[in-house]
């Protein structure tokens, strides 16, 4: 038992909110309950590390659920997101991994399934703290050998030679912009100098000055000390301002520092040389926020000397397998586990997902499956749903219905009830109809229908009633 695993449950539909957490309570596992998302995001303000894991709603009364994780992430890092979501929201909950969540879960009745998730991230972080911890994965060396992951590295390489010059590090949420910022550092600063990482989203309003380039004693109510901003402390290293497309207020004051090379901290005159380099990253697209006129064109322009993509994972081909590999020995040395190389299977499954939280994702897919392993190998059973039915490639026409043959995937049974629900939703359930697209009489369809049990659990309809 671990006392403090504690579960933060936002749902807008208290009933169901009060289940969970009463189902958990059962377990011995304290939630709190949060019916909207500025009462989730107050109960995330009460301390970091306060949950472990926050079960989300998609859909909330004051605004999305998905719209929050960033923000829920800043107050409690580290803690497992999961977004509670329906069938038809799938492409949503797509977005939720995007944003930093962990993983989804469609809201079914039984509330079994969500209760199993959380047990398997409490299961998680027992491990991991029982292993010494390992949320610190980033001075890992950035791992590819893809072509669009060489060029980065190139692209890096050349930068390396002029070690003020700024750079901005475009690319989806969890690609490895940290970690590129990181071996940039690695290669082009003095040995030992500082990295220091300024994540934007996470700035107080009032402090964001004081933060990024310091002050004196005095100079604000509570300054009861001079202190030195991260502009400061990085001395001749790095400064990395993460989601660069957070900041707003000091933009032109960042502007102003970049082309100078020179900056104050608040209250005082003296004039202190920028001699770190300057490293700004997003995952936003930060063009769209300068044609929304949220950023200022001159800073993008004056960020963009050295723009830097980092591609997303899947279009890196066999590097997802290469890190994959990385990770299951990764993970399986700091559990003590002897865990086989990953095997065809696994590795082509792996290889067909299109991994919304690129490297990030992969990494957690891995450990969760070297956790759950309970023999020397990781199975396809180990691995999430979401990777297991990934669709594959998209189907050539409207109406056709995708076949996925990596294993334990498709079988010509789950392929005959899905041509059967297609050919149901296609024709608004007019049997007759369905019957003549599947080359079949009524009278067989209705067999059929009755033997894949769609008249009675499936969740996509209930095609048991019309003609
Ligand atoms: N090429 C790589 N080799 C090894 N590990 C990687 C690589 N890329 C990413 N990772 C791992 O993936 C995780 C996410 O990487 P990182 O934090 O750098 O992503 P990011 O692009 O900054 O994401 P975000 O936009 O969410 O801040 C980290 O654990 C990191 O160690
Ligand atoms: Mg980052």
């Amino acid at each position: 038992m671990n006392p403090s695993f504690r579960v933060l449950v936002v749902d807008d539909e208290e009933l169901y909110a009060r289940a969970i957490g009463i189902e958990l309570g059962r377990l011995g596992i304290h939630a709190d309950l949060a019916f909207c998302c500025s009462e989730a995001l107050a109960r995330a303000d009460a301390g970091p590390s306060r949950y472990q894991a926050i079960l989300l709603d998609h859909r909330l009364p004051d605004q999305e659920g998905l719209r929050i994780i960033p923000q829920l992430l800043v107050r409690q890092p580290g803690a497992a997101v999961v977004v509670m979501t329906a069938y038809h929201t799938i492409p949503d909950a797509v977005q939720a991994i995007r944003r930093g969540a962990e993983d989804y879960i469609v809201k079914e009745t039984s509330i079994q399934t969500i209760i199993d998730r959380v047990l398997e991230i409490r299961r998680r972080e027992e491990v991991r703290s029982a292993a010494g911890g390992w949320q610190e994965l980033h001075h890992l060396d950035l791992l590819g050998r893809s072509p669009s992951m060489i060029q980065v590295m190139e692209q890096l390489a050349k930068i390396s030679k002029s070690p003020q010059t700024t750079v901005l590090l475009t690319g989806e949420t969890g690609v490895g912009k940290e970690v590129a910022a990181r071996a940039l550092h690695a290669m082009s600063q003095p040995a030992d100098s500082p990295f220091v990482a300024v994540d934007c989203v996470a700035l107080p309003f009032n402090l964001a000055e004081s933060l990024l380039f310091g002050h004196e004693k005095g100079s604000f109510t509570g300054a009861d000390q001079a202190r030195a901003g991260a502009f400061e402390e990085a001395g001749d290293g790095t400064v990395l301002l993460d989601e660069i497309g957070d900041m707003d207020e000091l933009q032109s004051k960042l502007l102003r520092v970049l082309e100078s090379r020179v900056f104050t901290r608040v209250g005082s005159v003296r004039e202190i040389q920028l001699r770190a380099r300057v490293i700004a990253a997003t995952n936003q697209d930060i063009e769209a926020l300068v044609e929304q006129g949220r950023f200022r064109h001159d800073l993008y322009q004056r960020l963009c000397v050295f723009p830097v993509h980092i591609p997303a994972l899947r279009e890196r081909g066999d590097d997802i397998l290469l890190l994959a590999e990385h990770f299951r020995s990764f993970f399986a040395e700091k559990l003590g586990r002897d865990i086989a190389p990953i095997s065809d299977e696994v590795g082509q499954c792996l290889a067909g997902y299109s991994y919304p939280g690129n490297v990030r994702e992969l990494r957690n897919i891995i450990e969760r499956a070297v956790i759950m392993s309970d023999s020397n190998q990781i199975e396809l059973r180990h691995l999430p749903r979401r990777v297991l039915a990934a669709d594959g490639p998209p189907a050539p026409f409207p109406g056709s219905v995708p076949v996925d043959f990596r294993p334990g995937v498709d079988t010509l049974e789950s392929l005959e009830k899905r041509m059967i629900r297609h050919a149901l939703a296609q024709t608004g359930n007019v049997k007759t109809e369905a019957a003549r697209l599947l080359g079949i009489s009524r009278f067989q369809l209705l067999r059929r229908i009755e033997r894949h049990g769609l008249k009675s659990d499936d969740k996509t309809g209930n095609p048991g009633s019309g003609s």
